[in-house]
């Protein structure tokens, strides 16, 4: 070709892809396997799958992969994101709703949209200021935002087209859910059930942002007419009227897949409020839709068919975790079904045309039910469900089984791959609830845990190894089908991230203790990992340009665990990036470690109680964000390490409300002074522990580490062996 001639069509070509770029279609969506380079959805299909049909890397070269580029979002809060990529551009979003465009070539910003969320709302997250991603259509990417927006911006210059209030701002909603994009309409849901909300998804005109239709999942005030038929159905399964003054929850904060031939919408329906059956709905009921998987009409919001996975749910068991879609061959006959694995700790296989089960089992230990009986539908709970008259350790831990986290499914194995954990926690019946409104939990759980005083105490080296033995990590290949474990892999932390699968027979995972794996999908085996220096728990996803194949991941420590939890092994939280590999990268890895010293913490001040009771205090309205024993994950500022001068100002940020312009809001309307003084107390004591054990001898404190070790080994055993 002609100098010239070759000039003007590359020059065509790339303002083709860069300033013509196709739209995004229904024809498009529905057939986005045919389009192997390009993301165009949350689960990369309706079905959402998450099995990448590239063939560059495979089993035999997948050893070369490296660095490709790195994208910093300089932020240090949980990213979770699955990244879209629409000819050769990567959509992604941060903490705080923030959208970036990103040239995926080589990870340079495009642009980016910063919604501006008052950094007050953060107090309505309960699990960190994450976003899982935004979806496409026509011209325009749209984004949620965690103070429950919808926007729709314009895909090549992030410019806001529209945007639309998705709640009632009176409330503590968030948004931290993907929107998805089905027939000219988003559809998004929302959180907050921990706080007290009434849960419910929208579909919204994508060109207009006007509302098409809501379904609501729990009925509203028992005076007021239902708003549809499955409200009326479902106003049936409650008593009292506590769960309407408090929201009844069941909000829809995440999952969601779409079947284009059955025209049917099926969403995931998250836990009550308050979470406390006893409380929610005294005198019993199932409490629909809590814990549900919904299908409805993706057109008109109409109800299709429900299947409920924990009926009267008290454990925070969501049924929001990822759904997949698939066809399998089960007793010889081809069904059209739909997978998940709740919190509750079993995998569901339901007819997806009629939402009838077809199976279920445990896949991790479950010990508040043995069994689902298959001729109802129902679980069989045990002995050890019920906590009214005593507060039993329950498995799963309101962590779950499985979280947000998305699996995949891999057709030719026929498995799907559960980033799955597993766990216990306490749970009680709280005596005299109040509806807390506002900013703050309302689980009916009890509060006052007598044994705080002694918690205190604690040597936080020991605290970690119990946790190590009591919260486990790993990744699970699964037989949908024959219902059975194929193989797993433990991970040294028990959050970790999301799953992609590759046509090649591979299976990418990141982990919490900083790393990106590649494994064979047929038996597990490691065929390749790199470190990335932050703790991962967005899903990989891939995707191809100009012929090269590309995997990419949000790496960015956070989300419910990371925050509450300082994981033995997880990696230290440096800032956030969008870290892409190929065959043969080799771009290098900018360190983003923070360090931190502990100043030497002030003389101690208070009683044994007055810790006790700061612990006590502590435990209701802090650990949420500065982490269980006062040992955050370092996301969010760990409270032992606060300078002279924060100890200084201590009741005028957490009383005063100085810090709140940055997230730190006034606790004023829950505590007085001298509560504020006993937390106080209580994180002088434990920066002392924490300050002992940094300063101790070496030889001494190998000596302790054997100790804690074989003491958790001993707790674990005769305390939770079962
Ligand atoms: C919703 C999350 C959240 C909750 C709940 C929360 N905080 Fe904070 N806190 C923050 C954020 C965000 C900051 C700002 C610093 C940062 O981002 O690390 C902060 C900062 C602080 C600081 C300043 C730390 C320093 O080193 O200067 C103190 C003190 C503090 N919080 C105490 C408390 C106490 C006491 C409670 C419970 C009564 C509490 N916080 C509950 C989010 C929270």
């Amino acid at each position: 070709m002609h100098a010239t001639l070759r000039r003007f069509v590359a020059a065509s070509l790339l303002c083709f892809s860069v300033c013509c770029s196709a739209e995004v279609t229904r024809q498009r969506l529905t057939a986005a396997d045919t389009e192997p380079d390009q993301w165009l959805s949350h689960g990369r299909n309706y079905a959402e799958d998450r099995e990448s049909p590239l063939q560059q890397i495979d089993r035999g070269n997948v050893a070369t992969l490296g660095l490709a580029w790195s994208f910093d979002t300089s932020t240090h809060r949980g990213l979770e994101a699955s990244p879209l990529v629409i000819d050769g551009v990567i959509y992604t979003t941060g903490s705080w709703s923030r959208v970036y465009a990103i040239s995926a070539a080589n990870g340079e910003q495009i642009w980016s949209y910063d919604p501006e969320v008052p950094r007050s709302w953060g107090v309505n997250a309960c699990c960190d200021v994450v976003n899982r991603g935004v979806a496409a259509w026509g011209d325009k990417v749209y984004v949620g935002t965690l103070d429950g927006r919808l926007v729709a911006l314009d895909r090549t210059t992030g410019a806001p087209v529209w945007q639309t209030l998705t709640i009632d701002q009176t409330r503590p909603y968030t948004i931290t859910g993907a929107p998805r994009a089905i027939n000219g309409k988003i559809m998004i849901g929302n959180g907050g059930a921990e706080y007290g909300v009434r849960g419910y998804i929208s579909a919204y005109d994508a060109d207009t942002g006007a509302q098409v239709w809501r379904f609501y999942t729990v009925p509203g005030s028992p005076a007021l007419p239902p708003e549809s038929a499955a409200m009326k159905m479902a106003a049936k399964t409650w008593r009292g009227d506590v769960f309407y003054q408090v929201g009844g929850g069941g909000t829809v904060w995440d999952s969601m897949a779409y079947d284009p031939v059955l025209n049917l919408l099926y969403f995931g329906v998250g836990n009550g409020s308050p979470w406390n059956r006893h409380i929610r709905s005294p005198g019993g009921g199932d409490n629909l839709f809590l814990s549900s998987i919904v299908a409805v009409n993706a057109d008109t919001g109409e109800y299709a068919w429900h299947y409920q996975t924990t009926p009267a749910d008290t454990w925070d068991y969501t049924a929001t975790q990822h759904i997949i879609l698939a066809d399998l061959t089960i007793d010889g006959e081809q069904r059209k079904v739909l997978m998940q694995a709740p919190k509750n700790g079993f995998f569901y296989v339901l007819d997806r045309e009629t939402g009838k089960l077809i199976s279920a089992e445990k896949y991790t230990k479950a010990s508040w039910a043995s069994h689902v009986d298959l001729a109802t539908g129902r679980p069989v709970e045990t002995s050890n469900a019920d906590h009214i008259t005593k507060t039993q350790m329950t498995g799963p831990a309101p962590s779950g089984g499985h979280n947000w986290q998305p699996m995949a499914f891999n057709q030719s194995q026929a498995l799907v791959y559960i980033p799955a954990m597993e766990s216990i926690a306490p749970y009680s019946t709280g005596k005299d609830f109040q509806y807390s409104p506002g900013g703050h939990w309302n689980l009916g759980q009890n509060d006052n845990n007598e044994n705080s005083a002694t918690m205190t105490s604690i040597p936080p080296a020991l605290m970690r190894a119990v946790m190590q033995r009591i919260m486990k990590g790993r990744l699970i290949a699964w037989d949908p089908v024959a219902q059975t474990e194929r193989w797993r892999v433990e991970h040294p932390t028990m959050w970790n991230g999301g799953v992609l699968t590759t046509k090649t027979g591979l299976v990418f995972q990141g982990t919490g203790d900083g790393r990106l794996v590649a494994y064979d999908a047929a038996n597990g085996e490691v065929l390749w990992q790199t470190e990335t220096g932050t703790g991962i728990i967005a899903p990989p996803i891939s995707f191809a340009l100009e012929g090269t194949q590309y995997i990419s991941v949000m790496a960015g420590w956070g989300g419910v665990v990371g925050l509450m939890l300082n994981l033995p092994q997880s990696a230290s939280a440096g800032t956030g990036r969008l870290l892409t590999y190929r065959l043969g990268g080799t771009a290098t890895l900018p360190t983003n470690t923070i360090s931190r010293t502990l100043p030497e913490p002030p003389d101690q001040l208070g009683s044994d109680a007055t810790i006790g009771h700061g612990a006590n205090l502590y435990n209701v309205h802090c650990m949420r964000c500065h982490g269980a024993g006062l040992q955050s994950g370092g996301l969010v500022a760990d409270l032992r390490y606060m300078s002279p001068e924060s100890h200084k100002q201590f009741k005028n940020i957490v009383l005063g409300g100085v810090l709140s312009s940055v997230g730190m809001v006034s606790f004023a309307d829950q505590i007085d002074a001298n509560d504020a003084d006993a937390i106080h107390s209580y994180i002088i004591s434990a920066a002392h522990l924490q300050w002992q054990e940094d300063n101790a001898a070496p030889w001494w404190k190998a000596i302790k580490s054997e100790f804690y070790d074989a003491f958790a080994y001993l707790v674990v055993f005769f305390g939770f062996s079962s």
